[in-house]
């Protein structure tokens, strides 16, 4: 980690929780009235929530319930081949807050997410866990399975291959494309750029799935040079398919 983060209960009743979290993070366990570190990781009865400290804006957290439902295809299911009766099954390599992989799900995919920053996955898996109690969104939670992994290790272990592999690694930070979301910018400083997201499309593309598709700034080279067999290209993102 690159930056220093904390955990802390928001009342005394969650220590206990809050304490369970912070060891598996392995992150130390703080007053929040007390903290020093860049980042807290603060445990409310509601949900947990990624503080950045300093900064007064709404914290960081997984909420799927503002999820608005569009009635056409999204570009992002026409990328991963969604058509008609098709649903293909997605292993989405990088899972991040599950947005994508929300979308995909909410169009009729099953998808499984793959997340390897414990403390992201430990946000996701909050969100989905409130979602899954949330009826309006049970049809689409029940198309979602979240993993704790690193893809290279993850797909070593397949014993069934996915339909489509989805990847959207971190964009190495350039002057000019300096991460305006909030997410992109916390994530940046806590686990980084994927620097090895190059190796992992080689990986994916050997499985010889049906596609593998790579999310991409719009204007941004193909992930490691490798030319894709068509792209579908939205305002600020194009997808990059591999068929
Ligand atoms: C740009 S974010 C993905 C955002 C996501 N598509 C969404 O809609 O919220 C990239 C995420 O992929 C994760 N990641 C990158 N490489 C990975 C790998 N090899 N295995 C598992 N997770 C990975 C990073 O930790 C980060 O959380």
């Amino acid at each position: 980690m690159l930056t220093s983060c904390a955990v802390a209960p928001a009342e005394e009743t969650l220590l206990e929780p809050a304490a369970k979290l912070a060891q598996h993070l392995e992150l130390p366990i703080v007053d929040p009235e007390m903290n020093d570190t860049d980042y807290l990781l603060l445990l409310t009865s509601e949900r947990l929530e990624l503080h950045k400290s300093g900064e007064q804006s709404t914290p960081l957290f997984v909420d799927f319930s503002r999820f608005v439902f569009r009635q056409g295809k999204e570009p992002i299911a026409k990328a991963v081949g969604l058509k008609g009766k098709y649903k293909p099954h997605v292993l989405d390599c990088t899972a991040g807050l599950g947005q994508d992989a929300f979308v995909l799900a909410s169009q009729g995919c099953r998808v499984t997410m793959l997340e390897r920053s414990k403390l992201i996955h430990a946000l996701l898996a909050d969100g989905l866990q409130r979602a899954k109690k949330d009826k309006r969104l049970a049809e689409v939670t029940g198309r979602l399975e979240l993993i704790q992994a690193n893809a290279a290790d993850y797909l070593d272990t397949l014993t069934r291959v996915p339909d489509v592999i989805y990847l959207d690694p971190m964009y190495p930070e350039t002057g000019k494309s300096a991460a305006k979301r909030k997410s992109m910018r916390f994530f940046r400083d806590l686990v980084g750029d994927d620097l090895d997201a190059e190796t992992l499309l080689t990986e994916t593309l050997a499985l010889k799935v049906k596609r593998v598709v790579v999310k991409r700034p719009v204007k941004a080279p193909p992930l490691g040079g490798q030319k894709a067999q068509g792209s579908l290209l939205g305002k600020t993102t194009r997808f990059d398919i591999y068929a």
